[in-house]
């Protein structure tokens, strides 16, 4: 269901070895195409770290590696984040894992953790392996977690508070 569009730029950029993860960034940027947001979807390798600054979300994506650990590529993307330090940038972080491991999506807590402290940190989604159907729902919901806050936003500026 198109709701009306936003004037906010979203960028989904995530990392996907086996394709779990790149089918949730899928599954989010259809959620936020559906709301009305204009939306492009990067692999890691794709993305020009100077680009986050076009943005007004950016919704990051990750496996987990090693012991709970964040892969490789997503590295530079992370300490550009943390290092830029915008507070008026707002994020989300969401990944696949496997409950096996003793830390289950500890790439996204990872990421969580400084995106909570450098930027406004909206959401955060974990999902077990292969997203499954009601998988979109649950990306349906972050997405509306976006549009809540710019309907705040939006609310807030109008009646003059900043
Ligand atoms: C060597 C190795 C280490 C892993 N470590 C973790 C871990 O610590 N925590 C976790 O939740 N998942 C862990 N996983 C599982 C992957 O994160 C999971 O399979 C994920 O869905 C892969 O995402 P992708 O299909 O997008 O590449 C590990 C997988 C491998 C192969």
């Amino acid at each position: 269901m198109a709701l009306t569009n936003s004037s906010l730029r979203l960028a989904i950029v995530y990392s996907s070895v086996t394709g779990n993860t790149e089918q949730l960034a899928e599954m989010i940027q259809k959620a936020a195409l559906d709301q009305g947001f204009r939306t492009e979807l990067y692999r890691i390798e794709e993305f020009s770290l100077a680009a986050i600054l076009d943005y007004d979300v950016v919704l990051i994506g990750t496996y987990t590696w090693g012991s709970g650990e964040i892969p490789e590529e997503m590295h530079s993307l992370y300490q550009a984040v943390e290092k830029l330090g915008r507070k008026e940038q707002w994020t989300a972080v969401f990944g696949t894992g496997d409950s096996f491991f003793a830390e289950f999506c500890g790439a996204v807590d990872r990421f969580r953790d400084m995106l909570y402290v450098k930027t406004q940190l909206v959401a955060t989604l974990k999902v077990e392996l292969t997203p499954q159907q009601n998988d979109v729902l649950r990306c349906e919901k972050l997405i509306e977690l976006i549009r809540e806050k710019e309907m705040q936003m939006f609310s807030s500026k109008k009646h003059g508070y900043r």
